[in-house]
């Protein structure tokens, strides 16, 4: 991770004011360390970082990281000089984080599992994780909610003012030109089982899903197209979008969900069937892939994907 601002970011005294409510400052021993871990363990934003200090958010929290440096006039100072495991009794909660995938990731980058991934009474399923300073991070999901929104993502029905922001974007989240097979009807008459997934802090869009229930054979549904930003990818947002679109369809009476990709698009295929779909037999096979040839009219060669929804 390179120093240096992840974005444009505010003056301090803009941003101290956007901190309602309860944040958390943290001294830690290497800034840029612990940023890392926050981000590549914990999925949370690196809104800034220096080496002296980082602005974090996501899941709800504000976290502030502070280089001991920084910290010099601070009564606390001595407290720090030990060298012990820092944060002694206090857990830092965060809702809104798969425990999981944050156990598997922490070790990674620095930090260490004090508790394994287990469901508790209090309804999360939850690990308990140290941080490189010794700082305690107790994470979870509700329970029975596997499909955790990643912690900085919020999901919402999508709109046709979506439309513009989208098709800006669409040929580059793609990298080939895909717009013109993206009508603008889906922006306006599927909102029930269409979705965006938006950046909980600056609204800006990180991906969007257009699906739909079939109106003629009730027990079908079929997802038109779904993308997500390139700078948002494999952090969960595709999964929690096709969860939202399972449970959307599901609850209309649908028990299967298919959709149709071009065999040049392996990262589809291979994201589709880590979601659980299969490839429908085709009248071919190329490169070892069951395709539809002349599906969508002469010359054309497409591959069919389906998933059955489970109650
Ligand atoms: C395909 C796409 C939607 C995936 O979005 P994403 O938010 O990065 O996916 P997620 O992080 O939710 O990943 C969900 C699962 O798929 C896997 N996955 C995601 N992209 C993958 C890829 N390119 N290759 C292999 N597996 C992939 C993830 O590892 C994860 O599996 P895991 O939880 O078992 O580890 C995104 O890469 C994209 O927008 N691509 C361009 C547009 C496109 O092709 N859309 C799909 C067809 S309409």
């Amino acid at each position: 991770m390179s120093p240096g601002p992840v974005e444009r970011f505010v003056p301090a005294p803009v941003y101290g004011r956007t901190l309602q409510g309860l944040s958390l400052n943290l001294v830690v021993q290497d800034v840029l360390r612990s940023a890392a871990f926050l981000e590549g363990a914990l999925s949370l934003r690196v809104l800034f970082q220096d080496a002296g200090f980082a602005a974090i958010a996501g899941a709800g929290a504000r976290i502030m990281l502070h280089a001991d440096s920084t910290y010099g006039r601070m009564p606390a100072l001595h407290r720090l000089a030990s060298g012990a495991p820092r944060g002694g009794g206090v857990e830092i909660r965060l809702l809104g984080i798969d425990p999981d995938r944050a156990a598997e990731r922490a070790p990674a980058y620095g930090g260490a599992v004090l508790l394994a991934p287990r469901d508790f009474a209090h309804g999360w399923r939850e690990a308990h994780l140290a941080d490189p300073d010794g700082y305690l991070y107790a994470v979870g999901l509700p329970i029975g909610d596997p499909a955790g929104v990643p912690a900085g993502v919020r999901l919402r029905p999508l709109r046709p003012e979506d439309a513009e922001t989208v098709l800006a974007v669409i040929d580059d989240w793609w990298g080939r030109e895909i717009r013109s097979r993206l009508p603008r009807l889906f922006f306006e008459h599927f909102a029930t089982t269409s979705f965006a997934a938006e950046d909980e802090l600056t609204g800006e869009l990180l991906g969007f899903l257009c699906g739909l229930a079939s109106p003629s054979q009730p027990e079908e549904s079929y997802i038109h197209f779904a993308g997500v930003a390139p700078k948002a990818r494999r952090r969960g947002v595709a999964r929690a979008m096709y969860r939202a679109f399972f449970d959307a369809v599901r609850a209309q009476g649908c028990t299967a969900v298919s959709c149709i990709t071009s065999p040049i698009n392996l990262d589809s295929i291979d994201f589709h069937r880590r979601m659980g779909f299969t490839l429908v037999a085709g009248n071919a096979v190329d490169g070892g892939i069951p395709v539809h040839r002349g599906r969508e009219g002469p010359g054309t060669v497409h591959v069919v994907m389906r998933c059955e929804l489970w109650p």
